[in-house]
């Protein structure tokens, strides 16, 4: 138990890593150099969290914004890497990193580099409405950036705001296509019932047709998105919510090697639910939607297999295949895009994007999927060239430091030594999962909101999904290093 060994490590100075280092059985990769020296060598923790200051500045905020969600009130100014700061001068190793989206630490420098230059003040202070009045440089904004990294066969992209908002207007292109398809083609005009029936939101110019989404799905909080979420009912509550089709997402047992064959039947009872809804659903079928790795939801995995199966029903059934990777994209599951680890024959129809991109959007490859006449998907910003200016940034950082090869190998470290923890304090560990998928790690623990509260004694900015999992969605910076300050923190946490 390597790291577990090194359980009598304190936080120590980057100066001490060499004897650390020497100690290691992971002797190679440890030699990783720190990618940013100026980090922090590890966690402080001065006060008890939240301390004095921020306590007075949470009951100053609340007085004109609502505090009830908050975590912690941070100091961004004296954050960095993987580390984030309060006002009380404490500083915590974020292996939550606002909820997954920073990609390349605090206060990265190549990030400020590129907030800081001509073309950034530009697009800030001309905000442009895209869709009527783009820049000069959007299309080499676009290909040097969000379509340079654009999944395999898809080479459009349509720009949005938020994670729902890019699910949303994924949801609207699905309709218009099958529509269209429906109609006959992009040529063929709307009927004059169409056109009368849907300023009464009556069909057939507003159809009774439906996205059909997951059990335990997450696809954000906006109001067409939320018809596709099924969480935790709080997202929900009271919002009047579109007649659309849930089917069964594998629950799958662990370990997975000792469940093989169960896991399978569970992921084929599942394929046949998604199939049969296709065919019976009362409001037909546009899209299924699917996250690789169920987030919000309490990190559900799922087979390359049952994905491939997806597609090949979807794809039989002409029914769409659109694949939420606003939490698993950009890098987190060792691979660029998540779905890059199914090898699928065709890939995906949409692809949306957000939270570690800091823009998003829908990647598309059929021309078809554009609407057949403007301003059908339309808003006024449609995105924003300065957010897609700081995905370039991170991209060039991203390849610059190899961090989805980073990513990838320091998962495997870390999902080892939490492989370990497991063994040792099992009624702690229980169904580790994400082996193989980069650092997006998760385990089931009983009291695990406390479990939570108390990682920030030790200095630990971790989150949670679902009912009981802690997850792990550190950022593409966390090295073995930091690994090694987490494991030997997990451990102390569930001893205390
Ligand atoms: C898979 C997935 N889709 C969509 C969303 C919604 O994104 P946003 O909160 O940016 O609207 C989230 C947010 O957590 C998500 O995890």
């Amino acid at each position: 138990m390597a790291s577990i060994a090194r359980s009598s490590l304190r936080v120590r100075s980057v100066a001490r890593l060499p004897a650390v280092r020497a100690m290691s059985t992971t002797r190679v990769l440890r030699a990783d150099k720190p990618f940013f020296p100026e980090e922090p060598s590890g966690p402080k923790v001065v006060t008890a969290i939240p301390g004095p200051n921020n306590k007075k500045a949470a009951a100053e905020l609340n007085e004109v914004f609502d505090v009830r969600s908050m975590n912690m009130l941070a100091d961004y100014t004296k954050s960095v890497g993987n580390y984030i700061a309060d006002l009380d001068g404490n500083v915590l190793l974020d292996v939550y990193a606002q909820i997954a989206s920073i990609p390349v630490g605090y206060n990265n420098p190549h990030l400020l580099k590129a907030a800081a230059s001509p073309q950034m003040a530009n697009s800030l202070i001309n905000r442009p409405a895209l869709g009527n009045f783009p820049s000069a440089d959007w299309a080499s904004i676009l290909n040097t950036g969000i379509l340079k990294v654009a999944p395999k066969g898809l080479d459009q992209v349509f720009t949005a705001m938020a994670g729902s908002d890019a699910n949303e207007t994924a949801y609207k292109a699905a309709f218009m296509y099958y529509r269209q398809r429906e109609r006959g083609g992009p040529e063929v005009e709307f009927s004059e019932e169409e056109i009368a029936s849907t300023m009464n939101n009556q069909s057939p110019g507003s159809p009774q047709l439906s996205i059909m989404s997951f059990r335990s799905a997450f696809h954000g909080r906006l109001f067409g998105s939320l018809s596709t979420t099924r969480s935790k009912p709080i997202h929900k509550l009271d919002i009047p919510s579109f007649d659309w089709p849930q089917a069964p997402f594998p629950q799958l047992k662990y370990p997975l090697e000792e469940h093989a064959q169960e896991n399978a039947a569970e992921e084929q009872r599942c394929l046949q639910e998604v199939e049969r809804l296709i065919k019976e659903f009362h409001n037909p079928v546009a899209a299924v939607v699917v996250e690789p790795i169920q987030s919000e939801g309490g990190d559900n995995h799922a087979s390359p297999a049952f994905f491939n199966g997806l597609r090949e029903i979807t794809k039989r059934h002409n029914v769409l295949f659109i694949v939420d990777e606003v939490q698993t994209g950009v890098g987190a599951t060792g691979k660029f895009w998540a779905h890059d680890h199914w090898n699928l024959q065709t890939p995906p129809d949409i692809v949306t994007f957000s939270k570690k991109a800091q823009t998003a959007g829908y990647y598309y490859g059929n021309p078809a999927l554009r609407p057949n006449k403007p301003y059908r998907q339309f808003n006024t910003w449609m995105g924003d060239p300065s957010r897609a200016l700081i995905f370039r940034a991170i991209i060039e950082e991203i390849e610059r430091l190899k961090l989805v090869e980073n990513t990838a190998i320091t998962g495997d470290y870390l999902y080892a030594g939490l492989e370990r923890l497991s063994q040792q304090y099992p009624e702690h560990f229980q169904n580790l999962r994400g082996k193989g998928q980069g650092t997006f790690i998760a385990w089931d623990t009983p009291n695990r909101d406390e479990i939570l509260v108390k990682a920030k004694s030790f200095g630990i900015n971790i989150g949670g999904s679902g009912a009981s999992a802690v997850r792990l969605r550190p950022m593409l910076i966390f090295q073995k290093h930091h690994a090694d300050i987490l494991l030997e923190n997990l451990e102390k946490i569930i001893k205390q």
